[in-house]
């Protein structure tokens, strides 16, 4: 038996596009002593593996031509030689978009899940895995983020923001979504929950937009995209407001130019705090937010978005669409199992 791996073929330019990427066979590996072997079941596809696909360190490794594409995953052990994890396990770590991967203590974000049986596996690789809980990291210890504040939140209907505006929300805060098109500032509102959305596309002068939206002005700006936003949102914060430096998904396809950033002065002006964060620094905050997830989806107080595109062959144009926007929730690729494969998933 053979592993299929998408491997990066050529360096995107701009938009990322199916075609730089490419899907190749080569031998399953054996794991050694302190290793296991894992089925991947779901990756994650994570706007962050944007920069690793430009041949530049971008706080991790660049993906090198040829090789395989990281990636984070729900997977299944299959054999294990590290101790603490046995064959069928699920576990969650940044894996390779590939059939199987090798993991050991050392893989980024490596935990045992425990899903419970009512809810979707997928889950754990989105609204109850990283995206949500970079969202509440980021809301609760960048953000601190209190009852009846203004929250504004960026890409509010992709992965991280859908989570962000419902998480704020349950906290008590008037959230305001700023979005790409109407589809989605309509979802954001009557699906997600937030006071108000905006169409950044068709919205005008945003700065002006987000004020008439609220008058009140922002205390929390939850930044997923940096760029011509980030610029909007600055001058929007009230006195001691925070911006929380989530992702700058704009500047992302073309980092060589990234977008000036000219509302630095209310930093001092307003007493803002600005700070970015990666959630991996903050795995200790991770199991509280888990069992608040939790309770929130089981309750049905939080809906989790996903967009699933099946099988691996088509990981490299689910990533596409992501990248140019085009897609709702979180974006997953379920691996194409075979049958044997399958079976053990039905019992959860
Ligand atoms: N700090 C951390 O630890 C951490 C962890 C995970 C993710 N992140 C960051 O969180 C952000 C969102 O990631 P995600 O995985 O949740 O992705 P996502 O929001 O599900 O998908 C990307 C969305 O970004 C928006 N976007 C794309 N290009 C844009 C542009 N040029 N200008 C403005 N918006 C654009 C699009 O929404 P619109 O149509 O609404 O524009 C798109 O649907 C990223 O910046 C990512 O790096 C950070």
């Amino acid at each position: 038996m053979l592993n299929r791996q998408v491997v990066l073929k050529r360096h995107p330019q701009g938009i990322p596009l199916p075609e730089d990427f490419d899907l190749v066979e080569c031998s399953i590996a054996q794991p050694s002593e302190g290793q296991m072997l894992v089925r991947n079941l779901f990756f994650s596809l994570e706007a962050a593996i944007r920069g690793w696909l430009d041949g530049k360190a971008n706080y991790f490794e660049p993906i090198p031509l040829g090789g395989a594409i990281r990636g984070p995953s729900v997977a299944r052990v299959v054999e294990s030689h590290l101790a603490g994890f046995e064959a069928g396990d699920l576990i969650f770590g940044l894996h390779h978009w590939e059939d199987y991967s090798l993991s050991d203590a050392n893989t980024v974000l490596l935990s045992k899940l425990s899903p419970e049986p009512d809810i979707p596996l997928s889950y754990y690789s989105g609204g109850l895995g990283g995206s949500g809980h970079t969202a509440y990291v980021g809301l609760h210890e960048i953000g601190k983020i209190k009852m009846g504040e203004t929250v504004l939140i960026s890409a509010a209907a992709g992965a991280t923001g859908s989570m962000a505006t419902q998480i704020a929300k349950l906290r008590g805060c008037n959230v305001v979504g700023i979005v790409g098109s109407d589809e989605k500032a309509e979802l954001v509102t009557k699906t997600l929950g937030a006071d108000a959305a905006l169409n950044y596309k068709t919205c005008g002068d945003l700065a002006t937009a987000i004020s008439q939206a609220r008058p009140e002005g922002v205390d929390v700006y939850f930044d997923n995209v940096g760029g011509t936003t980030l610029n909007a949102a600055l001058a929007c914060m009230n006195t001691f407001g925070r911006v929380i430096g989530c992702g700058m998904i704009s500047d992302y396809n073309d980092q060589d130019n990234p977008t000036p950033i000219y509302n630095m002065w209310k930093l001092v002006e307003k007493e803002l705090t600005m700070r970015g964060f990666l959630l991996y620094t903050y795995m200790d905050k991770v199991p509280a937010a888990s069992e608040q997830l939790h309770d929130w989806v089981r309750a049905g107080e939080i809906t989790v978005l996903e967009n699933i595109t099946e099988g691996l062959p088509n990981a490299g144009w689910a990533y596409s669409e992501m990248m140019r926007g085009a897609t709702i929730g979180k974006n997953l690729v379920a691996m194409d199992l075979r049958a044997d494969e399958t079976a053990p998933l039905k019992m959860q």
